[in-house]
């Protein structure tokens, strides 16, 4: 059983992922905003590489139930529904709509990591109950791999924290160290460093930084927010739908 923490997706072969658990982050801001959209009714977030990808599945499921939602350099694709802000996933915006999203690195991240045994998004937003599905995973001697999104191939201080947070919670108080990788205990680090205050590492970071220049501030107080949406999404056959809460969370 080990507990693997990856800060950037490069590298994700088949090979490394397969049969894991993997929980796929981008806090600043994909995988907070399928879990907004999650937690608010959407059908499904179909996760896609690039524009042109997303409009021509649009066209083939051919529906008027189906949202394009995604960014460029932080900022809505023109012609798209919406963006990818969390705050924009409203109920009245996306409840029983099928939201196809392209984001700069997320949905990258998140399709690099496709042939695992279980993929799920992971955020401040849905922290507990993914911690608690990790745990089930090292109950049942599934390894755990935690991806960090990163930012355009490198190390981004909002994921690494949010991943020290999500080993810290898995292992709880049991000593983690030897079933760590290198990145696994730097992550831990971070936490010591920030303590338990998300929006510190958020704000300095140079994506947190790079969004309240744009204007986006909020988006960076609402990925700030501890289970703010508390869902499990599972990303299987190329789409993220709710996960079954794991039974553990439902007795909590
Ligand atoms: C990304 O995928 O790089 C981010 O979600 C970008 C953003 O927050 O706009």
């Amino acid at each position: 059983m080990r507990i693997d923490v990856a800060f950037t997706p490069a590298a994700m072969t088949q090979a490394r992922v397969h049969g894991r658990a993997v929980f796929v982050i981008d806090i600043l801001r994909a995988t907070t905003t399928m879990c907004a959209a999650l937690n608010h009714g959407a059908k499904a977030v179909i996760p896609v590489s690039s524009t042109e990808e997303a409009l021509r599945l649009a066209q083939t499921i051919g529906s008027a139930d189906v949202l394009l939602a995604g960014e460029r350099n932080c900022t809505r694709i023109p012609g798209f529904h919406l963006g990818n802000s969390p705050l924009e996933m409203s109920e009245a915006a996306v409840r029983g709509k099928t939201i196809i999203l392209t984001t700069t690195n997320g949905t990258d991240a998140l399709l690099a990591c496709h042939a695992a045994a279980t993929v799920i998004p992971t955020a401040a937003a849905n922290l507990s109950v993914a911690a608690v599905r990790g745990r089930e995973a090292v109950e049942a001697e599934q390894s755990v791999l935690i991806v960090c999104a990163g930012r355009n191939g490198d190390f981004a201080l909002d994921d690494a924290y949010c991943a020290g947070r999500l080993v810290a919670a898995i292992f709880g108080s049991a000593k983690p160290r030897r079933e760590l990788n290198d990145a696994g205990l730097a992550s831990l680090d971070l936490v010591r460093r920030y303590g338990d205050r998300w929006e510190r590492p958020l704000r300095y970071s140079r994506s947190g930084r790079e969004l309240v220049r744009l204007g986006f501030r909020s988006d960076v107080g609402d990925a700030a927010r501890l289970d703010a949406y508390p869902v499990l999404g599972q990303f299987h056959e190329r789409r993220v739908t709710l996960a079954p809460v794991p039974f553990a969370a439902t007795r909590a």
